[in-house]
């Protein structure tokens, strides 16, 4: 059982065959909506895996709004502590998604997400303490808040995981209450100060962050796949190869997938090859959230480890 503690967005995509220069106007080739935000692609993730997931997020008083919490609830996400928010829009994310790369560019109104202050994540944690085992929290919402349920959660004896996405320099003091990280390349070189450019930069940077107390980093790399650092393993898990359409939420599907593994007992190496799978399939389709399911991911793991 997941709890994720995160943002809820519209993302309106447009897609484009070269991104624009500064002060150029290029002609987009398609237009559509999808539903999104970092903390509601990593729940509807959980859910679409087989985790009972509970979302604790803020959205406005807007058509957009309630339109995200029936999408949440379509998907079998538990949306009670869910708050809205009347004075303010619900978040938005406007996303240039280039055709000939798969490449994004995505700029976010965050809206109702700053409204999302610690009491609403305390009672929350406290209300479903015995039902959840792990704990999924990204920065797209308050640090404050962040802080707040990174605390709650290990006080509670959860796993906590950290996505540290979008970028933002972090007190130290927090990573005592942080079970895993889960950066990319770049956010792990802002978080340590590190130039993290090769694998070995990457296993030196993650101990740094050990160092500060965290107990594994998964850093993913993209298409070369994630590394994990952790007391007693330094390893790069592959990446799955898949022809790419939308990377747009492909780090979200990839903590999904590590949270679900995690608080099903998985090795960390094995919740690693899981989540990858994960990503792997969701980058072959368009949207934040088109997830794949349970059964698709077990048959490409198995796909693998038989054509291995
Ligand atoms: O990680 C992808 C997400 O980042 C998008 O869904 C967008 O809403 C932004 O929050």
């Amino acid at each position: 059982m997941s709890m994720v503690v995160g943002s809820i967005h519209a993302d309106f995509y447009i897609s484009v065959d070269r991104f624009p220069q500064v002060g150029e106007t290029v002609i987009g080739l398609g237009f559509s909506v999808f539903p999104g935000g970092k903390g509601a692609n990593q729940a509807v993730g959980c859910a679409r895996l087989g985790a009972e997931t509970f979302m604790v997020g803020a959205v406005g008083g807007d058509d957009i709004g309630r339109a995200m919490v029936e999408n949440l609830k379509r998907n079998g996400v538990v949306v009670k502590h869910i708050f809205v928010d009347r004075s303010v829009h619900t978040g938005v994310a406007f996303i240039l998604l280039n055709t000939e790369t798969g490449d994004n560019m995505i700029v976010v109104a965050p809206g109702a997400d700053n409204s999302l202050k610690p009491h609403h994540v305390e009672k929350a944690l406290e209300e479903e303490a015995q039902r959840v085992r792990t704990l999924l929290v990204q920065l797209e919402i308050p640090l404050e808040t962040v802080y707040a349920a990174l605390r709650k959660g290990k006080e509670l004896g959860l796993t906590t995981i950290l996505n540290p996405a979008p970028a933002k320099p972090l007190d130290e003091s927090v990573y005592r209450y942080v079970d895993v990280i889960v950066p990319n390349r770049i956010e792990l070189e802002q978080l340590t100060g590190a130039t993290v450019k090769s694998l070995d930069d990457v296993f030196r940077a993650s101990e740094i962050l050990v160092k500060h107390g965290v107990k594994a980093v998964v850093t993913t790399m993209g298409s070369l796949g994630a590394a994990l650092v952790a007391q007693d393993v330094k390893k790069l898990v592959k990446a799955f190869r898949v022809r790419v359409v939308d990377t747009v939420g492909a780090g979200d599907a990839f903590c999904a997938g590590l949270a679900v593994a995690i608080g099903e007992n998985m090795e960390l190496e094995e919740a690693v090859r899981f989540a990858n799978a994960v990503a792997a399939l969701k980058i072959t389709r368009q949207g934040a959230q088109s997830v794949p399911t349970r059964a698709e991911v077990e048959s490409l793991l198995e796909k693998e480890s038989t054509s291995t």
